[in-house]
């Protein structure tokens, strides 16, 4: 069999690795502490684990066809309607959709250089072409440029906001910029894996240009502040004509069925979710006060994580606190050498890290 010849270069997405791969390789007995993948520390909150406990009575059992029921409660949150939802396994599936419903061969996309890695990835697969355009000399997305890189190939953007891996944000007159620019036929995707804890008011929420009237796609997951990211339950808001569109494509009981009682019932529980929500924003504080007084950049972050320059030793900070059971995330792939990605972890974590790192900036100088 030949593949199709786009897949030939195709690289396999490099995912941070599992607690299971990380106790056998490091031979650990202590705690192990996984800032690797922007994960919620603190789990899914006790009502949705005992939820879950009773739904596996029914895993024999398809899941609702429509999804109506979680539809309606994510649009009563939101304030829209359930017609103008669509969900994913995972917010990773509403991206595919896209792809598969709107980009040919040959169409383009624009993207910032870096991003979240699974644009370009599902770009690479469908033979969509992509634009990409560098973060400007502060690390945000360059909207000026974006808008200049317009060609009339281009059928969508796709903007992570906040951005990973720096966890950078935009101000509403930017955004306003780069909507008003944009041509009827280009569907701006706004990704808010991280919407959650962006804390800054002059931030705006992407529901806020889809209720203008916008042509925009939200993306929004259960994986971070719901800490779910192990059931993949995520899903897309915009217009009815693309949702109707984005479900053409989307094969029936895509979300699975504990998926869909475990996000109906964190939807319910508000108060779990804002409590890991106030954490992330008061460690986050934390966090970049102590690794600034280390003497490493920090960059401004809106999400549960961290970009942290370490210079040239980053290598070996790296390797150290792995050997110390704390793991980070390294940036090569996006082009990063010498910064570490760390999710914001719970307190003990955050103080056991500026712990290492103070023992580690001794040793490696
Ligand atoms: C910017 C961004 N978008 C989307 C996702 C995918 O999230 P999900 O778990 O909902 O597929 C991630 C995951 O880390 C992300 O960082």
């Amino acid at each position: 069999m030949n593949e199709k010849p786009w897949l030939k270069n195709i690289k396999p997405y490099p995912p941070g690795k599992t607690l299971e791969e990380l106790k056998k390789e490091l031979q650990l007995d202590g705690p192990i502490y996984k800032l690797n993948s922007n994960e919620n520390p603190l789990g899914p909150s006790p009502k949705v684990i005992s939820v879950l406990a009773e739904a596996l009575q029914e895993i024999h059992l398809y899941p609702e066809a429509s999804y109506l029921s979680l539809r309606t409660s994510i649009a009563e949150k939101w304030n829209i309607s359930p017609e103008e939802i669509i969900l994913g396994n995972g917010s990773n599936e509403v991206i595919e959709f896209i792809f598969k419903a709107y980009l040919n061969p040959e169409d383009e996309i624009i993207i910032s250089t870096p991003s979240f890695l699974m644009y370009e990835k599902f770009a690479e697969i469908y033979g969509v072409r992509v634009i990409k355009i560098p973060l400007d000399k502060n690390l945000n997305h360059d909207f000026v440029a974006i808008i200049d890189s317009i060609t009339p190939k281009v059928k969508a953007i796709f903007i992570d906001h906040p951005h990973n891996p720096t966890g950078q944000v935009h101000p509403k007159e930017i955004w306003e910029n780069l909507l008003k620019a944009l041509p009827k036929e280009i569907l701006l995707v706004i990704d808010e894996a991280y919407g959650d804890f962006i804390e800054d008011p002059e931030v705006p929420q992407g529901i806020e240009f889809f209720r203008a009237g916008y042509q925009v796609l939200i993306l929004r997951t259960f994986s971070k502040a719901f800490g779910l990211a192990g059931l993949r339950l995520g899903y897309g808001m915009g217009p009815r004509e693309i949702i109707n569109t984005l479900n053409k494509v989307r094969q029936p009981f895509n979300v699975n069925i504990l998926a869909v009682k475990a996000g109906l019932a964190s939807l319910k529980d508000r108060e779990y979710a804002e409590n890991y929500v106030n954490l992330v924003k008061k460690e986050r504080a934390y966090l970049t006060r102590a690794l600034k007084e280390l003497g490493f950049k920090v960059y401004p972050s809106q999400a549960n994580f961290l970009m942290v320059d370490f210079g040239k030793q980053c290598s070996l900070i790296y390797e150290g606190l792995l050997k110390r059971g704390i793991i980070l995330r390294p940036l090569k792939a996006y082009g990063f050498p010498t910064a570490l990605r760390i999710t914001i972890g719970n307190e003990e974590a955050n103080r056991v890290l500026v712990e290492n790192l103070n023992w580690l900036i001794k040793e490696v100088n």
